[in-house]
């Protein structure tokens, strides 16, 4: 883990209200795999005061981008930096999905929403790897749709604005028998209801899967237990989504 000031090289709109913000760290960007996350301290001043997390989006070189859209003081605060601002970031955290398991051969990336955040790394790393990557993108509507660094895309859209009218999780259902349960996972990121949705998909095809979970954080890395994620079929009632997380199998969870 590393404690890091960085300056940001360029923040750019990318989709309706959607920004990615790219930083240079060197170690942070040598040392990431996909679904791995950077919690951010946006300002020095008191607000905001926590730091936010936010998934690697991509990396080139020695820079890092993160993607987010704005919903409050912190993702405000991120858009508005310019070249030269210096962000504090402690990174990479969390543990990454699980790519290299000799138990498959093609994966689905999944992602709603602001889920799409860990799929480009994932869809890299996977290509190294030589396995196929199948990508389903779904958003309320089509200006919100950012399909950057992707393989083999699908979309849905809630309103039919582009691709499959519907949800993600309806469209993996249309794909899903051109796909062998055996050699098969799924890797997805995005909103509790579309996992949930997605975790009962899984239970009845039989095939594996995991998800990259984005809920409420404080510190980061096991320190504060501000992120219980309810286990399954353990021995153990929780789980720390920011250290034993945030990717979980599906199947261990409950949502
Ligand atoms: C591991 C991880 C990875 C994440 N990756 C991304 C990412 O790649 N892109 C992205 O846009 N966001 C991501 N998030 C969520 C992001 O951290 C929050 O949206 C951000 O902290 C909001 O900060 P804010 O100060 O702008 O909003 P706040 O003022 O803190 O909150 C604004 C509103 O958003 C709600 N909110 C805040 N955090 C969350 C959350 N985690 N889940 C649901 N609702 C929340 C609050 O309840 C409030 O209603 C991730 C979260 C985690 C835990
Ligand atoms: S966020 Fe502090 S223990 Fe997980």
């Amino acid at each position: 883990m590393i404690q890091e000031l960085c300056p940001v090289s360029h923040v750019e709109e990318v989709a309706d209200t959607i920004f990615v913000l790219a930083f240079v760290s060197d170690r942070i960007a040598h040392s990431t795999q996909p679904a791995q996350f950077v919690n951010i301290r946006i300002d020095e001043g008191i607000e905001p005061l926590l730091r936010r997390p936010f998934s690697i989006y991509q990396i080139e070189g020695n820079t890092v981008q993160i993607i987010f859209n704005v919903v409050g003081k912190g993702t405000d605060a991120l858009r508005r930096k310019r070249a030269g601002d210096m962000i504090d970031v402690i990174g990479p955290l969390g543990v990454p999905f699980s790519l290299h398991l000799d138990s498959f051969d093609t994966a689905i990336l999944i992602g709603g929403g602001l889920g799409v955040a860990p799929l480009p790394l994932a869809t890299r790393y996977l290509h190294e790897l030589g396995k196929k990557s199948h990508t389903i993108l779904g958003a309320r509507t089509a200006s919100y749709l950012v399909d950057r660094y992707l393989e083999n895309v699908s979309v849905a859209t809630d309103d039919g604005t582009r691709g499959h009218r519907g949800n993600v999780v309806d469209l993996l259902r249309i794909h899903a028998p051109a796909f062998s349960a055996q050699r098969t996972r799924v890797f997805a990121c995005g909103p509790t209801p579309m996992l949930r949705a997605l975790q009962s998909f899984l239970l009845d095809s039989g095939m594996q899967g995991e998800a990259a979970l984005e809920g409420p954080m404080g510190c980061g890395f096991g320190i504060c237990q501000g992120c219980p994620v309810e286990l399954v079929g353990d021995v153990r009632k929780y789980a720390l989504m920011c250290k034993e997380g945030p990717t979980f199998d599906l199947r261990k969870i409950k949502l």
